[in-house]
């Protein structure tokens, strides 16, 4: 039997990685969220779709003691670090909660790690760490942290460095940053989706809620980018594929730090995306076009060939899957 420790499990990319973690009879699960950006109702739903049901601690990670002892009772080999804290205006708004809740939460479990046998550690690091580049197409080898233009992108861009300093202190210490593009989808079953708190700021969120007639039109952040139909264009990758490289990433864990893009690798514009929603809804959305919004780029997606040959990991699910899974999803709300 293998311990893993997820913290964040309950939210959005984490519910999902739990319930492909639970399709292995070796792994025992334990989830630790603070519930500031889920519900606990989650874990029910996790054992509905897994017909298991993971262990669950209501608790912070910035609460040290509460922690410590978690590890003491428990003799983790694998840690899978979700938990953070991840709306980008608001981190502008409030940089030292990030900074605090992002980076404090991440050294509070280094000191918990075991330096005497080998801990797996996968960090959620994000595309943003690459702020902005000469190209497009992001490349693991590409040098990150510059032209970083919010509190949200450095502190992942900070813990990822901090991971390599102390990976330089623990050669038992096996780590994986896993670099998200941007997740979408929601599970086949419609149990499980993306429900953030407050009022979204991602595009397919937004969409979501355009259709429910909750938010009265989406604005389209420019249309006069230097693109195929002038929208900037992303990287979006299902949820579930996501999640499956999670566990690609734990069948190739080794001593060190790995490094790895998640992403489709192809590039849709924010026109597309509203019109494949328009198709599968049957729906026409409200639509404005809107000044560009601050700090975006034109252009972001992945060059995911690293994962494709390392890991053996390749995605499987389109936007129009993602699309699909999401109407369900709504519908069963
Ligand atoms: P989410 O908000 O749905 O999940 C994060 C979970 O962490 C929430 O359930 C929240 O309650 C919990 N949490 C936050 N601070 C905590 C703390 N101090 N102690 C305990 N629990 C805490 O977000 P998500 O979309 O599932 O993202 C998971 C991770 O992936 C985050 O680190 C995020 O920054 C990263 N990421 C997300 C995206 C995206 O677009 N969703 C893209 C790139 C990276
Ligand atoms: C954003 C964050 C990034 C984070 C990522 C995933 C910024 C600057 N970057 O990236 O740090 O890692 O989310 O969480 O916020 N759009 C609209 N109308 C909307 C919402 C979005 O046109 O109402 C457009 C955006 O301008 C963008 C695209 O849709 O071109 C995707 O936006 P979003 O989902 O916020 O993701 P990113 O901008 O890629």
């Amino acid at each position: 039997m293998k311990k893993i420790l997820v913290t964040g499990g309950t939210g959005y990319i984490g519910s999902h990685t739990v319930v492909e973690l639970l399709k292995n009879p070796d792994y025992s699960i334990d989830i630790i969220d603070n519930l500031s950006n889920s519900k606990e109702h989650v874990v029910d739903l996790i054992a509905e779709i897994a017909g298991k049901k993971p262990n669950f601690i209501k608790g912070d990670l910035l609460d040290f003691e509460l922690l410590k002892s978690l590890f003491e009772k428990n003799d983790y080999d694998i840690i899978i670090h979700f938990a953070g804290l991840k709306a980008v205006g608001e981190s502008v708004e409030k940089p030292l909660e990030y900074y605090e809740n992002n980076i404090q939460s991440t050294i509070n479990l280094l000191r918990l790690v075991r330096t005497d046998k080998p801990t797996d550690f996968i960090f959620s690091s994000s595309a943003t760490v690459y702020g902005e580049q000469d190209s497009p197409k992001c490349v693991e080898t590409m040098q990150t942290g510059t032209k970083l233009t919010n509190p949200y992108g450095r502190t992942k861009y900070f813990i990822e460095e901090i991971l390599k300093d102390y990976a330089n202190t623990n050669p038992n210490f096996c780590a994986t940053i896993l670099r998200y593009f941007n997740p979408v989808g929601a599970h086949p079953s419609g149990l499980l989706g993306e429900d953030p708190n407050g009022i979204p700021n991602n595009l397919m969120p937004v969409v979501m809620r355009t259709y429910t007639g909750e938010i009265p039109a989406l604005n389209i952040f420019g249309d006069d980018y230097d693109t195929p139909d002038g929208t900037a264009r992303r990287d979006y990758i299902h949820v579930v594929d996501l999640a499956r490289g999670h566990i690609a990433s734990l069948e190739h864990s080794k001593p060190g730090i790995s490094i790895y893009n998640l992403g489709t690798g192809l590039p849709t514009s924010v026109k597309e995306i509203i019109a494949a929603f328009e198709e599968a809804s049957g729906k026409k959305l409200n639509t404005n076009i809107a000044p560009r919004r601050s700090g975006d780029l034109p252009e972001c997606w992945a060059d995911p060939s690293k994962a494709n040959a390392e890991l053996g990991w390749h995605t499987e699910l389109t936007i129009a899957d993602a699309i699909r899974d999401t109407l369900n999803y709504l519908n069963k709300q």
